[in-house]
């Protein structure tokens, strides 16, 4: 009986398809198929993982209470609770995100690159939104975690005037075990600390998009507060963080709750 409902709903919300929602709306969760390859399979989002975490809460979800909260929301909420975990800013986000119901490899262009200096991203940003200012806060979310090889190597090569002798020794030491092998953005890689601005001002930025906020007078300023003062990070961060949660998404989008996060309904 639910499947036949569920058949009768699929068909009606096929046909809002081309009124996409964009932004932060889940499209990432999506697996490629044979006719469609997804935002998932793209390069830049190689290294992204924890999808099981994100279905284990769909399933739980769907149990009590079936096709109310979208993937979207889930992971937003999912990466709030996770910054507060690991010691950030305690902060509420909107809700009621509707799920995407397209996910394309070739959107994926429009991410910024880890070759990108301080004028691109104000630029890209700009376009969303963002001040230069919320930029840099947002980046500071490199303060979790890690960067393979294959993000910053080409540093090493062609020589990058803004790192200086010692980390690119560290940096190339990383290397030497491959492509794969992690650097932490920060001395602390568990931890949702300021001191990913630190390490910029010590000229230890792991990317080219890193270093380039201390290196570029335009962004210096924001990175030095950051690093005196941390608290006026997390405040900065969490509106940022708000802000970039509504990102494309407008009141009364049409979009779906998808049954599956890995699948348009
Ligand atoms: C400013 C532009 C940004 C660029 C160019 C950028 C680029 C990157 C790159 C290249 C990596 C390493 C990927 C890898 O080698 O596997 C990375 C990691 C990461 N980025 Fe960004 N990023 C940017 C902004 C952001 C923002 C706004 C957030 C979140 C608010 C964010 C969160 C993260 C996190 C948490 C990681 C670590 C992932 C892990 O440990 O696997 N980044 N970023």
């Amino acid at each position: 009986m639910r499947r036949r409902r569920n058949a009768k709903k699929k068909a009606k919300k096929n046909t809002t398809l081309r009124a996409l929602t964009s932004g932060c709306d889940g499209s990432i969760l999506i697996d490629s198929t044979k006719g469609n390859k997804a935002e998932k399979g793209s390069p830049a989002n190689l290294s992204l993982r924890g999808y099981e975490i994100i279905d284990d809460i769909k399933e739980a979800l769907e149990r009590q209470c079936p096709e109310v909260v979208s993937c979207a929301d889930i992971l937003a909420l999912a990466a709030r609770d996770a910054i507060f975990f690991a010691g950030g800013p305690v902060y509420d986000i909107p809700k009621e995100r509707k799920d995407g119901t397209r996910s394309k490899i070739e959107d994926t262009i429009n991410l910024p690159s880890p070759n990108f200096n301080a004028s691109d991203l104000i630029k890209m940003f700009g376009q969303h939104g963002f001040s230069a200012q919320e930029m840099v806060a947002l980046s500071g979310a490199h303060t979790i975690g890690v960067a393979r090889c294959s993000s910053f190597k080409n540093r090493l090569t062609k020589v990058d005037p803004n790192l200086n002798s010692e980390f690119a020794n560290t940096l190339s030491r990383t290397c030497s075990a491959g492509d794969n092998a992690e650097q932490p953005f920060d001395e602390t890689r568990d931890d949702f600390d300021n001191l990913y601005f630190d390490a910029l001002v010590s000229g230890d930025g792991v990317l080219t998009s890193d270093q380039t906020l201390f290196t570029s007078p335009r962004t210096r300023n924001f990175v030095n507060s950051y690093a005196q003062n941390q608290a006026l990070f997390f405040l900065d961060f969490q509106q940022a963080m708000v802000k970039m949660s509504l990102l494309d998404i407008k009141e009364g989008s049409k979009g779906q709750v998808r049954d599956n996060c890995h699948k348009i309904n």
